[in-house]
């Protein structure tokens, strides 16, 4: 029986294996239609099947026979729930958009049908949206979106652009992203993964496929173990295998025989120091070689054995030790020191990481799910011998990176590996298991902070120690972090890592910030409670950066603060009220350039910079458009292709501050090219549109490129960075959050009620875009928090939350209603104004909720995350 797919008649799928998600994308070619999580739990694949949303990974395509589906490109573009998530920002990558879409237009429909043009509150869209995850966390958009798409406010034309440029490419499933990118005779590529936790490869048996270029259909198969034929890790990359079907892919890796010598692992980061521990790295060259999961550079460290570290900072440190040490001695009460823990957060990008090689004629054609286009450009014409101009890496949408997709990784390597010798394109895409097993994380950690105050209650000494536990990768930053906090009184601060057999860490938003906050902001509190002080008065003391300082003014004038419960409670739901500060580095990429072309009457902006849903797309678009005074229609965006000028990288939290100011210059060569064509075009202020467009028709071909101005600081930072394309900026990031919580104290939850999200990073570029990051930073923050965490097998080391179900984030019954607000100076002295905001945004969220809890129950969580069991064991 056929069936009807958006009111057209579509062949019946046969019975089988397949998915209606695979029917819907590979067969129909309606990629709009996303498959994240492959076990229903994450909603991106929502269709609707007779008017009904239904998940379409788990159901089988044969079923749907006889049945109407409409898909997110059937809604046409015109339900008033699109026109809502663009206009009020529901979205930020854009992955999980179509699967949220769908399912809320049914809702809506259904809404409006049953109760009119009433808008429905937030627990009864959070219950409609229970089964959608968004990692980026755009969920108070989405809020926002569906309660005013109820109410009517978007049934006709709202008359106005939606604040991000690409919302209705994503709100239509418009929107490509590198794994709906499927050209002509592509063949998948699969990863052939080791079993055990430790062994030397005696020998890979390929099984039949070929290790060689030559022509033929068969299975290829390529080596990935580098030349110590060494696996350290249970999921590590040993080779890959590709074919022209993913079937025959499949088939081909299991074929594929390892033969192992299987040697002892360290697991268990305890035992990993023991003496007769085995060591992961016995030879300097091996150290040397040892991957890293810091961002940029990893501060300097000796070896010993299996321990790493320490690298030291602080100022003062030899009299901070002393002071504390006699602190401790003399039963000190202003010492406060304490241990805390954290665990292993997975970036769960809703996109995993995915690569489409095309090698063709000596010219390599590379579509990477990446944030960093022209960095992995280089890095891949580097690696391959080419010259640059014949690598290109196209990266239209990126479906969320967080840190994780800021390298050249695996995927690609095998995809370019596999294209070279079956000499077609190939595509390689990682499974949710792969992805929550080897792609990264934000490594566990364990921190010792020792803070000690003076007979006038100021902070007299400070000691943080942190060990980071990144499996075989090393780059722990959090101790030093905490250096930056709080003046300049005598601190020492260490950071190590221990190593062991398992998956390598990453980078992932503010590296290193979370767990400092969540140690040292928990200590601070509890030095306030030592000291019988509000814990805002007592930061506003200790801190001495200006811009917190505006932020903690603002705390102390808000109802969320000021009418917090005090004293006691009791009872079985307990309120509390929690703050924290944070920090973050102003890193800027100097290297960052803009073009504009004049094509066919419109401005083309063009970089090869990427928009993983933080909005750089429509910060350029923006840029450019006041500075020319033009409306924002007679320019194009088109971003993602390495072929054109080197654009920033979407990590250090510096596309905004280093792409922004680079198209205001480009902006400004541009109107003294348009001058020289038409006097109409002043020498400042808004283009007039008859002189706009004098000029555009007699510039057609005209392009010029403009760079990120560095100020004198920044340049020598550059200088100091060796060309490479980060350099510190002067001043740091500030941020101080509040947040409020409920804890069930009989059954050990605690749900985050609101939150206060005070961020000071300058000038704001586009401001709805920049709220919906720090508004999705708590949500990350929270899911840090309260549920995120990888557990691993003790005994194998083969990772055991590989799945959204297992490892569960955030959804939208789960988070706190959140306002953000900006500081916005401060930063004067950066050209464009404006820092970044994306990490700073993420790391006081954990401590504030941490406070919130004590300030609830009492009770001191020491780790995270801070599961019910943990919970109500503390409050014994
Ligand atoms: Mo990096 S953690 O993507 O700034």
């Amino acid at each position: 029986m056929d069936l009807e797919v958006n009111g057209s008649p579509s062949a019946a799928p046969a019975e089988g294996e397949e998915t209606a998600a695979a029917y819907i994308r590979d067969r129909l070619g309606l990629t709009g239609t996303k498959t994240a999580c492959g076990t229903g739990v994450c909603g991106a694949c929502t269709v609707l099947v007779d008017g009904s949303p239904t998940v379409s990974c788990l159901l089988p395509a044969d079923r749907l026979a006889g049945r109407s589906v409409t898909t997110v490109e059937g809604l046409g573009g015109s339900h008033p729930v699109q026109r809502a998530f663009a206009a009020h920002d529901g979205l930020q990558c854009g992955y999980c958009t179509p699967g949220f879409v769908v399912e809320a237009a049914a809702f809506t429909d259904a809404w409006r049908a049953e109760h009119g043009d009433v808008r429905p509150d937030r627990e009864a869209i959070a219950d409609a949206l229970a089964g959608h995850l968004c990692r980026c966390g755009a969920y108070e958009g989405i809020f926002a979106a569906v309660a005013a798409a109820c109410a009517g406010d978007f049934d006709g034309d709202p008359g106005q652009d939606p604040p991000r440029a690409d919302a209705p490419d994503k709100v239509t499933g418009r929107a490509r992203f590198t794994v709906d990118h499927t050209p002509r005779g592509c063949w998948e590529g699969v990863i052939v993964r080791s079993t055990v936790a430790h062994a030397r490869v005696r020998s890979i048996d390929a099984g039949g496929a070929r290790t060689q270029a030559e022509p033929g259909t068969a299975p290829v198969l390529v080596d990935l173990l580098g030349s110590d034929r060494t696996v350290r890790y249970a999921g590590q990359p040993i080779a890959a295998v590709a074919a022209p079907t993913a079937a025959r892919a499949r088939a081909a890796a299991e074929a594929v025989r390892v033969d192992y010598e299987v040697l002892p692992a360290a697991l268990d980061p305890a035992t990993a120091l023991e003496p007769d521990a085995p060591v992961l790295y016995p030879t300097r060259a091996e150290r040397r070689a040892a991957p890293t999961y810091a961002e940029g550079v990893a501060l300097p460290s000796a070896w010993n054995g299996n321990l790493r570290g320490p690298f030291t900072l602080g100022w003062r440190g030899g009299t901070a030790v002393r002071r504390l040490r006699a602190a401790e001695r003399s039963g000190d009460p202003r010492l406060v020191t304490r241990e805390y823990t954290t665990s292993a957060q997975l970036h769960t990008a809703l996109e995993p990481h995915a690569c489409v090689a095309d090698w063709d004629d000596g010219h390599l054609t590379l579509h990477v799910s990446t944030q960093a286009v022209s960095e992995t450009a280089d890095t891949v014409a580097g690696r391959w011998g080419l010259p640059r101009e014949r690598v290109r890496v196209v990266t239209e949408y990126v479906g969320g990176g967080f840190g994780a997709k800021g390298i050249l990784s695996t995927e690609t390597v095998a995809a370019v590996e596999l294209s070279r010798i079956a000499g077609a394109p190939v595509r390689v895409a990682l499974t949710r298991a792969e992805e929550l097993t080897d792609a990264g994380y934000r490594p566990a950690t364990r921190t010792r902070v020792a803070l000690l105050a003076d007979q006038r209650g100021d902070l007299a000494a400070m000691s943080v120690d942190s060990h980071g536990y990144g499996g075989v990768s090393h780059g722990s930053m959090t101790a030093v972090l905490a250096a930056l906090m709080y003046g300049r009184t005598p601190r020492r601060t260490r950071d190590y890592d221990v190593v062991t057999h398992h998956p390598p860490g990453s980078p992932f938003r503010a590296p290193g910030g979370p767990p400092m906050a969540f140690a040292l902001e928990q200590a601070v509190d509890e030095m306030a409670e030592r000291l019988g002080e509000d814990p805002l008065s007592l930061r506003r003391r200790w801190d001495g950066n200006t811009r917190r300082a505006a932020l903690y003014e603002k705390v102390a004038a808000l109802p969320l603060w000021t009418a917090r419960p005090r004293g006691e409670r009791t009872g079985r739901f307990r309120r509390g009220v929690g703050l924290a500060a944070s920090n973050w580095l102003f890193i800027v990429s100097p290297r960052s350039q803009v073009e504009l072309v004049v094509e066919n009457g419109v401005i083309v902006v063009r970089s090869a910079t990427q928009d993983i849903g933080t909005g750089i797309r429509t910060v350029l678009r923006d840029v450019v458009a006041e500075r020319l005074g033009t409306p924002a229609d007679a320019l194009r965006v088109e971003i993602g292709d390495s072929a054109s000028v080197h654009g920033a990288g979407a990590t250090g939290s510096r596309s905004t501050n280093s792409m922004g100011p680079a198209a205001a210059e480009a902006a400004d060569a541009l109107r003294v090219a348009l001058r020289e064509r038409s006097d109409r075009v002043p020498a400042e202020g808004p283009v007039p549109e008859v002189g706009l467009k004098e000029a555009l028709a007699a510039a057609e071909g005209v392009r010029v490129v403009g760079g990120r101005p560095l100020d004198r600081w920044e340049r020598m930072s550059s200088l100091l960075a060796g060309g490479g394309d980060m350099a510190m900026g002067r001043g740091l990031i500030g941020g101080v959050h509040v947040m409020e919580v409920e804890v069930d104290t009989l059954l050990g939850r605690v749900r985050p009620r609101r939150c206060w999200a005070g961020i000071a990073a300058g000038r704001i570029y586009a401001e709805r875009l920049a709220r919906n990051q720090c508004e999705g930073a708590v949500v990350q923050g929270v899911g840090y928090a309260l549920f995120e965490g990888r557990r691993d097998d003790p005994a194998t080391g083969a990772v055991l939350t590989a799945n959204m179900e297992d490892y569960r984030i955030p959804g939208p019954g789960d988070v706190p209603e959140t306002e953000v607000y900006f500081h916005e100076e401060g930063f004067e002295h950066v050209p464009g104004g404006g820092v970044g905001l994306g990490e700073v945004s993420t790391v006081g969220v954990a401590a504030a909720l941490a406070n919130a809890v004590h300030d609830a129950t009492g009770w001191r969580p020491t780790d995270l995350p801070i599961r019910p069991d943990r919970l109500l064991e503390g409050l014994r």
